[in-house]
């Protein structure tokens, strides 16, 4: 399919797709979020594809929800249209993905950064949560991914000043999982999206599903969410195949089942 936002590129087993709107810095309007629901759902849904990468151009990842396509909204419009609700949907995308960030990742643009397993930033990028200097806030996420990102101080600070963040201390914080070079973001963001491209796919969901219910609920449910998960997965082939190929010193051939 064709995308007006997107651009899609395949790369074997990993989906590249890339924000396009360079005129407004890849700012997220409805268009952008309506695409992008499409492509996480076909992606789900397609056995060939295993992993995916979110990602920008050199100057900006997104620059924010699209300012000018909000500035005449009133409450009612944007409480009636339940507006970034649509969010929800790439969230509940159950294959990992990553977000691979160089230049700006501004409001709703580190928002859906954050909303990707984790972040490879570019040694060039800048995240903030400016909202505040619109006299908004956070909408799509910030406030409570930031905060279980980074901790109160400085997701504190960062929303009430609407100052940025460089790559640095992104990675200091524990907002971003590694910094590349600019030049090789993509390639690096690819290479890690291969190594787990090629791992089994179900223990690849079960894996992200129990680290993200360490943010959901308390240390012994999420324990035994870990647990029965685990059990769980003794009841696939790739468990099976996973552990022969270890003993027998040779690679698994994964079935997904
Ligand atoms: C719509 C945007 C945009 C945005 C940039 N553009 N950000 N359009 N929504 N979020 C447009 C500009 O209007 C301009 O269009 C073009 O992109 C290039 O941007 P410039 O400002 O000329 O570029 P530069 O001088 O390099 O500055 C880059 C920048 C600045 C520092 C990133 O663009 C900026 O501050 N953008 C807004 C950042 C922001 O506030 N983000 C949060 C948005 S609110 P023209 O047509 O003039 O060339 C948000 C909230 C979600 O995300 C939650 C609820 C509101």
């Amino acid at each position: 399919a064709d995308y007006e936002t997107l651009l899609i590129e395949r790369h074997d087993a990993v989906t590249l797709v890339r924000l396009n709107r360079p005129q407004a810095l890849n700012a997220l309007n409805s268009r952008v979020l309506g695409e992008l629901i499409e492509v996480m759902a076909a992606y789900d849904a397609d056995p060939a594809q295993r992993c995916l990468v979110l990602t920008g151009s050199e100057k900006a990842f997104a620059a924010g929800a699209d300012i000018k396509e909000m500035s005449s909204q009133s409450f009612a419009d944007m409480y009636g249209s339940n507006f970034f609700a649509g969010w929800e949907k790439v969230t509940a995308t159950r294959k990992p993905w990553i977000a691979a960030v160089a230049g700006y990742a501004l409001g709703g643009g580190c928002e859906v950064a954050m909303m990707a397993d984790f972040i490879i930033a570019a040694d060039t990028a800048k995240f903030g949560q400016p909202e505040i200097k619109l006299g908004v806030s956070p909408g799509m996420g910030g406030s409570q991914r930031l905060t279980r990102a980074i901790g109160k101080a400085k997701a504190m600070e960062m929303c009430l000043t609407g100052r940025m963040m460089d790559a640095g201390e992104a990675e200091r914080s524990g907002l971003v999982a590694r910094v590349v070079p600019a030049a090789d973001l993509v390639d690096e963001a690819l290479k890690t999206a291969k190594t787990i491209a090629d791992m089994p796919p179900l223990a690849a969901i079960a894996n992200k599903e129990m680290i993200n219910a360490a943010f959901e609920t308390g240390l012994a449910q999420g324990i035994l969410f870990e647990r029965r998960l685990f059990h769980g997965l003794f009841g696939t082939e790739d468990q099976s195949e996973g552990m022969a190929a270890f003993v027998e010193k040779r690679p698994g051939a994964w079935k997904g089942r």
